[in-house]
């Protein structure tokens, strides 16, 4: 029998790294400078523009890089005065080039850590590389459950009960870098993926703000020891 279950109830399972319960200092007089990337809808973009502009993230999106032309990102960056750059990578032969623009435009734009937020497009050492661990990424899973695309499908045909989402350091392989906060969802038995993706995406708009928070903590105290 399957027992319709209340959305609000995600929030019952949402399990979080204990560092998010740590005390966040908001300096805002130095924000992190962020490239966000991203190729599509963009409610993620959204969630840490705002949080800026509300003040509970001390960042600043330097530049948003999207790859689609269609993507709907755009609009949100326009509406907020944000620069946002069209790289078509189909107007690249080499992956290794189109990372070389990538990394070109980040380093003009002043680009301290980069935030890929659905962007759907594998990179190669030249954008690793020119930014050692600060990159992260957002993924629609427990990883390391289910990387790649089609994440939240495949957790439905595998039957899980539980799934959430992971931001993470990104490195070459596919959604396989160091995990910095995860949190979890139910998945219920009437769920279809886009059902469960908006539960996902209810902790994700949560957790990339959180994980971002801490990097601009570490940062601020980084910056503080340097002579
Ligand atoms: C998110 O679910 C993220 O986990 C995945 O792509 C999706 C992007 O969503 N990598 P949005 O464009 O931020 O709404």
């Amino acid at each position: 029998m399957s027992i319709p279950a209340p959305e609000a109830s995600a929030m019952d399972l949402a399990l979080v790294s204990p560092i998010e319960h740590a005390q966040i200092t908001l300096d805002e007089r130095s924000p992190l400078k962020l490239g966000l990337m991203a190729s599509g809808t963009g409610s993620n973009f959204v969630a840490i523009a705002d949080a800026i502009a509300q003040h509970r993230l001390a960042a600043q999106i330097q530049l948003l890089i999207y790859n689609n032309p269609e993507a709907p990102v755009v609009e949100h960056a326009q509406e907020r005065n944000i620069p946002a750059h069209l790289l078509n990578h189909r107007h690249f032969s080499q992956r290794e080039t189109f990372d070389q623009e990538i990394v070109t435009l980040l380093q003009a734009a002043d680009v301290e850590w980069v935030v890929m937020v659905g962007w759907m497009r594998r990179v190669t050492p030249v954008l690793i590389d020119a930014f050692p661990d600060r990159i992260i990424n957002i993924h629609p899973s427990l990883l390391p459950s289910f990387p790649g695309i089609r994440a939240i499908e495949q957790a439905l045909d595998h039957g899980v009960k539980i799934s959430g989402c992971t931001v993470h350091l990104v490195r070459l392989e596919v959604d396989s870098g160091p995990i910095l906060i995860q949190a979890a969802v139910p998945v219920y038995p009437d769920d279809t993926p886009a059902r469960l993706h908006r539960r996902i995406q209810t902790q994700e708009h949560r957790i990339i703000i959180q994980a971002i928070a801490q990097i601009a903590e570490h940062h601020r105290l980084q910056n503080l020891l340097i002579p």
